[in-house]
């Protein structure tokens, strides 16, 4: 069992380990099977859950949507999280000539009221900027929050994939605290170790959410030497620590970042899901953790 806790040192909490979304159209799973799964990650206490408006070409918050309608009372047990700015070339928007990103005032409210439809709610927990938008005005996107933090349609804000700069640039035209950046950390993805990002985390004591952080599940079936490196040496502290799954040491990894990182799990099989929440017991040396940054890089450190 996990417990919420404060992501930011304004109090703001969400549960140790977060639940994605981003797959849910692919589960394929009927509305009372979404239910079983809600309220089973519910139970081992991932109470906060990971959408955007894209996810499953702007088909998976509808899909959750259908689900809390089915026990609206569910609502009030979760921290929804949701994404906007990009914009798909899809066959919803078939005016749309490329794919892009859109950081005005117009299209973030204007993408929250259909996520909150979309979703069945009348609040977001927390809203994210999903990609960092070169256009982006950071006076418009902080007047967007605003007009959103009044209304009471949006709680927190924060970002995703931004750099230190790009933070620190919306950051300063806030009068409240960002909240979070949600970025790609796993062993097959470490830019965020060495770019100042997960850095910036630190001295702001803001948990960072990570997203892939099994690389997708590329880690566990890829043929690359990389990937094959990988599960050799999870293999070895595996079998070290007594038999824990390659997913947990992998997450273990994550969790020893001094950073205090959010994980979000992308799989929608429960027992999966139980196996990563079971990884918070297992402690990794100094030793296992650079061993797998070893084997991720193919050389050792400096
Ligand atoms: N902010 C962003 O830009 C961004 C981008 C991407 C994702 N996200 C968020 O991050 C969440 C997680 O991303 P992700 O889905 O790529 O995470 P992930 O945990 O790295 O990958 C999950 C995938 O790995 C598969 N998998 C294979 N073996 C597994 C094992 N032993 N344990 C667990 N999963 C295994 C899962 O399949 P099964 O379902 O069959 O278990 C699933 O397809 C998404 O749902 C989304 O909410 C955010």
């Amino acid at each position: 069992m996990i417990s919420r806790v404060d992501a930011t040192p304004n109090g703001f909490q969400l549960s140790e380990f977060i639940q994605g979304y981003w797959r849910l159209a692919e589960w394929k799973m009927s509305p009372a099977q979404r239910l079983d799964f809600l309220k089973q990650h519910l139970e081992l206490g991932i109470t906060s859950v990971d959408h955007a408006d894209i996810y499953g070409n702007y088909s998976c918050e509808q899909l959750f949507g259908e689900v809390l309608a089915l026990e609206p009372a569910l609502r009030q047990q979760m921290e929804i999280v949701t994404k906007c700015d990009i914009k798909l070339l899809s066959d919803k928007y078939p005016q749309r000539t490329v794919k892009h990103y859109d950081t005005s005032e117009a299209h973030i409210v204007a993408s929250v009221e259909n996520s909150l439809k979309n979703l069945g709610t009348d609040y977001l927990d927390l809203l994210l900027i999903h990609r960092p938008d070169p256009l982006m005005n950071a006076d418009e996107v902080a007047d967007a929050f605003a007009q959103l933090k009044k209304s009471g349609k949006v709680r927190h804000f924060g970002v995703s994939n931004f750099t230190p700069y790009q933070f620190d640039l919306l950051q300063s035209r806030l009068d409240f605290s960002l909240v979070t950046n949600q970025v790609e950390v796993s062993p097959v993805n470490m830019f965020a170790l060495h770019d100042g990002t997960l850095d910036q985390m630190q001295m702001k004591r803001i948990r960072p959410m990570i997203w892939s952080a099994l690389g997708g599940g590329k880690i566990f079936t890829a043929e690359t030497e990389q990937a094959q490196r990988l599960r050799t040496v999870l293999s070895n502290i595996s079998e070290e620590l007594g038999g824990a799954g390659l997913d947990q040491v992998i997450y273990a990894w994550l969790l020893k970042l001094p950073c205090q990182p959010l994980p979000i799990i992308g799989s929608g099989n429960i027992e999966r899901v139980r196996s990563a929440v079971a990884a918070k017991e297992l402690s990794l040396t100094r030793e296992h953790w650079f061993q797998i940054w070893q084997a991720s890089k193919g050389h050792e450190v400096a």
